[in-house]
Formats: C-alpha cells, structure tokens, sequence
C-alpha cells in the first residue's frame, strides 16, 4: 500500500500553472527526495497534499484513505516542517513544542515525554528556555524541525529544512533525519541540494515546471539518462589520432583536448577510465593529474531539461 498517492493534481494560482497534472507514490518506510530548482512546485504540493492549499483537479490518498482538510484522524499521523519558520516569537524553545505537539497529543504526561524527546532529538537542550529571537539560524531550523516532528507522526514532511543553515547544524538535521526513518517514519523530503537529496533519499523524483520529469533510485536515474563519469586527464602532448580513437570509443560521447587538459564524457559503462588509459598507453602518451568524477543529479537534471538545477 502506498502511504501517499497523488493522482493528477493539478493547482493554479491565478494564471500560473504551479501543479500540471502532478503524480507521486511513496511507499511506507521511503525517504523520497522531491527535488526541483526553484518555482518548481515542490512546496505548492506537500501544501495541497496537506489540504493547506486548495488544488483545481486531483486525488490524494494518504495511508490509503481519501485526505480533505477536514480529516484530522489522517493529520494526527502527519508531521511538517514548512520551507518557513513558522514558531511563536513569545513562546520559549520549549513552550513553542509543546504547542505544537498540543495539537495532537492531548494527554500531558505522554506530550511531556514528546517534548523532552524532540528537544534531544534536535539538541537544543541548552537553549529550552529561549525565545526564538536568540536563537541563530541553524537553531531556529533545528526548533522548526522539532515543532513538526513533536508528536512522533508515522509520516514527516520536511521542505527545504536545511536552508540557510551551518554546516554542523545542516549535518545534526540530515542525521536526525535518517534517525527518524530508522524508527519507522516515512520520510518526503524536498530541497534543490542534489548533494542532499543523493545522500539521504533511497529513491528520488525529479520535477519542474509543476510535472515529475523522473522518478527512481539515484543509480537508476543516472542509468536512465545514459550518463557516466567525467574524466580529465592532464597530458602535455596529445596526438589527435589518439583523440580520435578516444572520441570513437563506444561509451564516450565526447572527447576534447584543450590547453594541455583531455576532458572526456562518458555513458554509462564499466570501465571507463581504464578505457582511456589503454588508448593513451598504446598512443606512448604519459598521462599526468587523472581525475574521474561520477555523474551528479545536476548532470541528470541537465541532461532532461538543458539547464542547471541551480539556474
Ligand atoms: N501564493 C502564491 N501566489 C502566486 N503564485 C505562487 C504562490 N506560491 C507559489 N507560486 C508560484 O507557483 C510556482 C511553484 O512555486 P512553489 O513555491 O511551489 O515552488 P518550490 O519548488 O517550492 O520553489 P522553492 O524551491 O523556491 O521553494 C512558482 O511559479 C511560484 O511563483
Ligand atoms: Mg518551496
């Protein structure tokens, strides 16, 4: 059974198409990375999915019953961290999570153990009894996360959670993230960080312009588009019959040499790198600095749309 299930969803703001006909199916126990450059629509649809947003055409089945706004038996098991901060500027640390857990968790010993549990889980127990103006950046993320987290839901949203945070700060976020998954919580995740998304997500969408444009593993989506590392090779001379016989090698698709610098996509394939060195070494060329890089998401991304992810 799919926990979320998102058939069709189509959302305008005025004449903005934000959501064109929009599909995602998550699994129980996933961490699903919704990853997209800005004014994508990542944020317009975990609000429609959370019937924060009224939409134009669509289902959507959460845990496998229809949602509306009105099903607060479904919410109860739903956890957000919306894109912005949304706490209460007179509530301390503590009482802003108790709020928020307040919502769902009416019995007070229960929501006091919750609360306790959400401050360590984002470790701010040295900061329970400031207000949130005191707190920087990545300490305000962090109290965000425990506000939407609080009452331990069977489904977590977390959109965009780690912007403009520190790099420590960023790394205590995506840890308590897996965490979570760990014990049970199904995970959507959005972010234009590819780097983020590779880590954490065992299985990615890709979407622009309110559509999926791909949907898999990291690994199956990079096979998807037929894209492999890029390799550059420091040589101080290079024949150009050598880059020829480089360039006419089945999995590369392109070979240049520049300034001293043979730079050389590849296709998907086992062996390339070693490829290119044979035919240097049968060309008697010393290669000098090697360098290989795997295929990013960007490099996915690109590969669909024509343009970076961070355009
Ligand atoms: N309240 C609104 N009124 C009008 N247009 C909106 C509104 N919210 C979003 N949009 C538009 O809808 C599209 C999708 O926006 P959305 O915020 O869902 O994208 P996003 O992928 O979350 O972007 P970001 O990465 O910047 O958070 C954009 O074109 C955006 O300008
Ligand atoms: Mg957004």
């Amino acid at each position: 059974m799919n926990i979320v299930d998102v058939k069709n969803l189509v959302k305008r703001y005025g004449t903005t198409l934000a959501l064109d006909h929009f599909n995602m199916e998550i699994e129980r126990g996933e961490v699903f990375g919704l990853l997209g450059p800005n004014g994508s629509g990542k944020t317009t649809a975990i609000n429609c999915i959370l019937q924060l947003l009224t939409y134009d055409k669509g289902t959507i089945e959460l845990f496998g019953e229809k949602m509306s706004s009105t099903r607060y038996d479904l919410k109860r098991r739903i956890g957000v961290v919306p894109q912005n901060v949304a706490v209460f500027e007179e509530l301390t640390v503590r009482e802003n999570i108790d709020y928020f857990c307040g919502l769902y968790v009416s019995d007070a010993a229960e929501r006091r153990a919750c609360v306790n549990d959400a401050i360590e889980f984002v470790g701010l127990q040295d900061y329970a009894k400031h207000r949130p103006k005191k707190l920087s950046g990545g300490l305000l993320r962090r109290l965000n996360i425990a506000c939407g987290i609080a009452h331990k839901p069977e489904l977590a949203f977390f959109d965009e959670p780690t912007v403009a945070v520190d790099p420590q700060s960023r790394a205590s976020i995506l840890q308590g993230i897996t965490e979570m998954n760990e014990r049970g919580t199904t995970v959507v995740y959005t972010s234009h960080y590819m780097e983020e998304v590779e880590e954490l997500c065992n299985r990615i969408m890709i979407m622009d312009k309110g559509r999926t444009l791909a949907i898999g593993t990291n690994a199956q989506l990079k096979i998807m588009t037929g894209i492999g590392e890029r390799i550059e090779v420091d040589v101080l001379d290079l024949p150009e019959a050598a880059r020829a016989k480089l360039q006419g090698l089945d999995s590369v698709q392109s070979a240049d040499y520049d300034g001293h610098v043979l730079r050389i996509t590849c296709g998907n394939g086992q062996h390339n790198v070693s490829d290119v060195l044979g035919i240097l070494r049968a060309f008697d060329v010393t290669p000098g600095r090697i360098w290989a890089e795997p295929p990013t998401l960007n490099d996915v991304f690109l590969e669909i749309t024509g343009r970076d992810l961070r355009d």
